[in-house]
């Protein structure tokens, strides 16, 4: 395979489709993945990219059992196996949040304990390239935390910084304080809100990548989850309201329809998936969470299918039949704790 699409994050070349490691440390309780495994798929990503190319992998300060640092310290353990991979990965880290835990807080002292955090637990091989608040502080104005974060970055802790989960406003408020180099946001079939298509047209006025995060749903549009049960116990996907015995089916006809689409091109669900995700712009980099190899380069393919307009018209034809039921996360949770477009 060859990658030949590409997207630039501020000065750095990356290759259309990037790597999400949530899944490998914080699928479900029981799920250790032998370091070999992990360290396999990542590799593969990076070394399908060209010369002067680099892959965006895309990790969390909590992203492990109980909110714990286990994918940072999964990724310590990687650089000092292939430290020379260090220069061809462009880590981009999601922090900001209190210690071992999901809370947002945007104070000064929290954002310098995060990035210390987030550094530390690298190993020193590898320092975070780009660093986020994984939600946007509710407690502190977005202008005072891109303060705080040019300052930290200036004292060389990163190089650019990003933004998750915040709406169009946001992201234009925080630019105006200083450049923001990548936003992360949920796309994909089953994910492309009013806010989405905002966010994304924002993003490419101000010349800022888009980090689409969950591009195949959580793993759904793949169909290859058949039902609830397929999924282990523990499984954070139980906790997801479009996962629920009650919508899954109405749910998957979603997929099915795709599927239609995808065996006439020849390419995967997921594959199919992920092209209609990047057909969005050239701004926009899907990160797929993957902790296989072959899965991995699967996706990585899918950066250079190019649909036609038909076929996305027949895919945008299908999603306006069959509307997903379910919000994004949870939908007892209180929608204030979920901090979701902030
Ligand atoms: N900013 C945020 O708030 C936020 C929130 C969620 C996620 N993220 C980021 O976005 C990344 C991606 O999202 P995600 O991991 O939640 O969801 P995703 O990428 O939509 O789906 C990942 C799931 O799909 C499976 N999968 C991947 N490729 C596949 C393929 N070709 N065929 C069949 N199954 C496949 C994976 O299983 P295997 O591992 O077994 O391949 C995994 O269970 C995360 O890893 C994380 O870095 C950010």
């Amino acid at each position: 395979m060859t990658v030949v699409k590409t997207a630039k994050i501020g000065d750095v070349t990356v290759g259309r489709i990037g790597h999400g490691l949530m899944m490998m440390t914080w699928r479900d309780p029981n799920f250790p993945l032998p370091d070999e495994e992990a360290f396999e798929a990542i590799k593969a990503g990076v070394d399908a990219m060209p010369e002067g190319v680099k892959i965006f992998l895309n990790s969390g300060e909590f992203y492990g059992p109980d909110a714990s640092t286990a994918n940072l310290e999964l990724l310590s353990r990687f650089y000092a196996k292939y430290p020379e991979y260090a220069q061809k990965t462009f880590l981009s880290v999601k922090g900001g949040t209190k210690a071992n835990s999901l809370v947002p807080d945007g104070s000064p002292e929290n954002l310098r304990r995060s990035v210390d955090t987030i550094n530390e637990k690298l190993g020193g091989i590898k320092k975070m390239d780009l660093f986020e608040c994984a939600r946007v502080p509710s407690d502190v104005p977005i202008e005072e935390v891109i303060k705080t974060l040019t300052g930290l970055k200036e004292e060389g802790k990163f190089s650019y910084i990003g933004m998750s989960e915040c709406s169009a406003a946001t992201l234009r408020k925080a630019h105006s304080v200083h450049p923001i180099a990548a936003v992360e946001i949920e796309v994909s079939l089953w994910s492309y809100e009013e806010e989405t298509k905002k966010v994304i047209a924002t993003a490419k006025e101000l010349g800022i990548t888009v980090a689409a995060y969950s591009p195949l749903g959580r793993g759904f549009l793949t169909g290859t989850i058949k039902s609830p049960k397929d999924l282990p116990a523990g499984d954070m996907r139980h906790r997801f309201t479009r996962f629920q015995e009650d919508v899954f089916n109405h749910n998957m006809a979603l997929v099915e329809g795709v599927k239609a689409i995808a065996e006439k091109k020849g390419v995967t669900p997921g594959q199919l998936a992920l092209a209609w995700v990047t057909s969005l712009g050239d701004h926009v980099v899907p990160i797929p969470g993957s902790s296989n190899k072959k899965r991995n380069l699967e996706n990585i393919a899918a950066g250079e299918i190019e649909l036609t307009a038909a076929e996305i018209a027949e895919v945008n034809a299908i999603l306006a039949k069959t509307p997903v039921k379910g919000g994004r996360y949870n939908d007892a949770v209180d929608p204030k704790m979920l901090h979701l477009w902030g």
